[in-house]
């Protein structure tokens, strides 16, 4: 049987991104000899023009049923009327929520190749690896909102398990890796930190002594990440913390367009998107950074589908296209010469087949 791969290109440079990625996995169906049956549906922005809901429930039913679920981006001006009662937003953290994707793995890896594209000094880059576990279904995310003309309030939320779980995850990652984890949360301040702080403690206190753990507070945490960026190894925090400080790291790596994620459930079934948005403002120019998305589908690979050496390949086949120069406009200095979305699709892709 086929292994059926939900394709929801959502909004902005999505579908430009998207086109790359899917390219690139029928390649690996086709050297590997895997079947992959790709099923295109709607999120967001382009959901709501052609429905009115920015989770419609074929696209629901199709991602639940899915062996894997690949997403680009969504959201853009059309839809960001601050009175507007249905936003692209909703889709995709409802679709989060549906899927039970608790788990928000975002690595964060410097390449030599890109250390010029940082503004970070190259010595800082050199043997930066971590991976940033960001809680994905909870807190302030999915809190209870309320909106009045002078008044609004955004509830951040955490149960004990929510925490415990995450945390776990984190931890078995961290086993893997370096063995070390950082906790971000703003203890001093936030009740919900607190409680994130002493429930971290207790679980790779009497689960993991094998990990060390370290806890930061989140405001000095987005500091220490420029000032020693290589001291990390895994980064577990709440959902918001993970949004911003991801952000930031990815400057670590020289663009937001280069970094993927992988949000795994429980029974680590998957939903599989770059971090960055739908950047309205270079939408249809056919100049967005695929990178982000390419390897995303390479940890759809790896944790959604099990074929580790298919994505180790896939990703050596994105740096190897870096390498050799390519670069799109994102990661090129003003006046310097860039290539499009899709002969960066097609230098990495036939990198990828050279290497088979
Ligand atoms: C991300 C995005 C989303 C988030 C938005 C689009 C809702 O910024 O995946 O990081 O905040 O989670
Ligand atoms: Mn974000």
């Amino acid at each position: 049987m086929a292994t059926l791969i939900a394709v929801l290109a959502g909004d902005g440079i999505g579908p430009e991104i998207m086109r790359e990625a899917v390219r690139a996995l029928e390649a690996v169906a086709e050297l590997g000899g895997h079947k992959f049956a790709f099923t295109e549906a709607l999120i967001g922005g382009a959901a709501i023009d052609a429905t009115g809901d920015s989770l419609p429930d074929d696209t629901a039913r199709l991602c639940a049923d899915a062996d894997a679920v690949l997403l680009g981006a969504v959201g853009g001006p059309k839809w960001s009327d601050p009175n507007a009662s249905i936003r692209p937003e909703q889709g995709l953290l409802s679709l989060r929520s549906a899927m039970g994707v608790y788990a928000n793995l975002r690595p964060v890896k410097t390449h030599p190749a890109l250390y010029a594209s940082s503004p970070l000094k190259p010595g800082l880059l050199q043997g930066v690896d971590i991976l940033v576990v960001r809680e994905l279904t909870g807190g302030i995310y999915f809190g209870e909102r309320q909106r009045d003309e002078n008044s609004a309030m955004d509830v951040c939320r955490y149960e004990r398990s929510e925490i415990e779980r995450v945390v776990r995850m984190a931890a078995e990652f961290a086993r893997q890796r370096r063995g070390k984890i950082t906790s971000v949360d703003k203890a001093n301040v936030l009740d919900t930190s607190r409680l994130w702080r002493s429930i971290t403690e207790e679980i790779i206190g009497q689960e993991f002594n094998d990990v060390a753990l370290e806890h930061l507070l989140v405001d000095a945490a987005t500091m220490h990440l420029l000032s020693r960026p290589a001291d990390f190894d895994v980064i577990v925090t709440e959902n918001m913390f993970g949004d911003i400080l991801t952000d930031e790291a990815s400057m670590l790596c020289g663009s937001l367009g280069m970094l993927p994620s992988a949000s795994l459930n429980q029974a680590r079934r998957g939903l599989f998107e770059p971090i960055h948005g739908s950047a309205p403002d270079i939408a249809g120019r056919g100049i967005a950074n695929p990178c982000g998305m390419i390897l995303s589908a390479a940890l759809l690979l790896r944790y959604g589908l099990g074929l580790q050496e298919e994505s180790d390949r896939l990703e050596r086949a994105v740096f190897d296209a870096l390498q050799a120069g390519y670069r799109t406009a994102d990661l090129t200095p003003v006046g310097q010469r860039s290539v499009s979305t899709a002969d960066m699709g097609e230098a990495i892709l036939k990198r990828f087949k050279d290497a088979a």
